[in-house]
């Protein structure tokens, strides 16, 4: 099928890969000259693992390009998806203004009958206003508004999308539908079709039950705290129910990235403006806010006054996996240990070109490696899960530290190994059971 994408950022760019992986002959089209060159010359702009193979062999297959003009691509799409940002605004509702503007950029060039899908992240009932703008600009246009919410995870959306655990689409006509499903045939995922508001709905209320799911146990790490449990093994006991699930109850520094924050005030919003207030959510939102103060509250309690002290921060990305540090709870630690006076070395393993260019950047010293990192180092504090960090020499980094403090804000690392090693070791709600084995 002929698949236009209209905005070639993270959702957009790993979408149109993934269409033309499959056979789809896909034309993503941004209004971003410098990026849509860079695309042309076969390089990716952010990084996403497998993206770059997917991206090169389609475009040497011809089955993938690029282009900066709206017209030409909805000439090309007999579906156009738009995936373009929807920012928040300063009260949390969505700033709309990217959408209402591709859809009256799109209204005029429709000719043959073409469905226009909303994948972009928008509230209930997006998909009525993008419509209403289309007939308003363009009267006669043959065309049907979809809203196909997308649930790719950084870090691993060429798998997700490759490999969906579900699609969801929301059509109000059999049309539009019968060609959705076409556009998904080839990756075999189960298909659930609703209405428009549904559809919608139904990103907003996965990503909220996530970040709930998230505040939960975190929730439950400041009790296993307070009461000297693990909140590992409650994870674990509590996951092993199949009705619960073991996914997203990693207790830590909370939940940071381009979703889950602004999803969550994008839903308490709308929930505000359709008058029936979404107040649980507020709670989740405290509660992980509440996870970060917490553990500086710890960093403090251990080193007493944090100015002039050195302190090794490995991750700055908000989460393992990827180098975004948009709202990366990683970043905003490492603000907070700066504007109370102490000296920050950090280290991550992607995450450090995007760091520098951001104010803080200027702030910080960078590192080389973890171990680089540590030398003289007062305090060490993970802040994001990579993987690698796990597998650091910990004995030259003991012997390199000015005093053995380990604050572990993913809970990585196995409290009773590293307390063995000459750590004081701090988690995130693990008590004294960690220790027994
Ligand atoms: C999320 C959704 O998972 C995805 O379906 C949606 O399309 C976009 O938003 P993403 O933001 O890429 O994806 O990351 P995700 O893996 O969901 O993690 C979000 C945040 O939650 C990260 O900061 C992560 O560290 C945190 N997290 C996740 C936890 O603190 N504990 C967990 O158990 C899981």
């Amino acid at each position: 099928m002929k698949l236009t994408i209209i905005g070639s950022g993270y959702v957009g760019l790993t979408t149109g890969a993934c269409f033309a992986e499959v056979g789809h002959d896909v034309l993503c089209v941004d209004n971003d000259e410098a990026k849509v060159a860079t695309l042309l010359r076969g390089e990716i702009p952010i990084f996403e693992p497998g993206l770059e193979d997917i991206v090169k062999k389609n475009v040497a297959a011809g089955r993938l390009s690029f282009s900066t003009s709206t017209p030409d691509g909805v000439a090309h799409g007999d579906v156009v998806f738009i995936a373009v940002p929807t920012p928040p605004n300063p009260d949390g509702s969505v700033d709309l203004k990217y959408i209402e503007k591709v859809a009256r950029e799109i209204a005029p060039a429709i000719g043959d009958y073409t469905v226009v899908v909303d994948k972009s992240t928008v509230p209930v009932k997006t998909g009525e206003k993008v419509a209403e703008t289309i007939l308003r600009y363009a009267p006669e246009a043959e065309f049907d508004v979809v809203s196909n919410p997308e649930f790719l995870r950084e870090g691993s959306a060429v798998h997700d999308l490759m490999k969906p655990d579900r699609i969801v689409f929301g059509a109000d006509s059999e049309r539009a539908s019968a060609l959705m499903k076409k556009v998904y045939e080839p990756f075999h995922a189960p298909l659930l079709v609703t209405d428009i508001a549904s559809a919608e709905l139904i990103k907003h209320a996965a990503n909220s039950f996530l970040a709930l799911k998230i505040s939960y146990i975190n929730a439950v790490s400041a009790i296993c705290e307070a009461s000297g449990a693990d909140v590992e093994l409650v994870a674990e006991g509590i996951g092993m129910d199949s009705r619960i699930g073991r996914a997203f109850l990693n207790a830590g520094l909370g939940y940071g990235g381009s979703c889950f924050p602004k999803d969550i005030a994008a839903f308490i919003a709308i929930s505000d403006q359709l008058g029936v207030p979404f107040d649980l959510l507020k709670e989740v939102q405290r509660i992980n806010r509440n996870q970060l103060e917490r553990f500086i509250d710890k960093i403090r309690d251990a080193l007493w006054v944090l100015e002039e002290k050195r302190i090794a921060v490995w991750g700055l990305s908000f989460k393992p996996n990827t180098d975004d540090t948009r709202s990366s709870v990683a970043i905003e630690l490492v603000e907070r240990l700066v504007a109370e006076g102490a000296e920050v070395v950090a280290y991550d393993p992607k995450a450090m070109d995007r760091a520098r260019s951001l104010e803080i950047g200027s702030k910080i010293r960078f590192a080389a490696s973890p171990e680089e990192s540590t030398r003289d180092a007062e305090a060490l504090v993970i802040a994001t899960e990579w993987p690698e960090f796990a597998h650091a020499d910990f004995a030259a980094i003991r012997e390199s530290m000015v005093a053995p403090l380990l604050f572990d804000g993913r809970n990585l690392l196995d409290p009773a190994t590293m307390r063995k090693m000459g750590f004081a070791y701090e988690g995130i709600g693990r008590g004294i059971s960690s220790d027994a084995g």
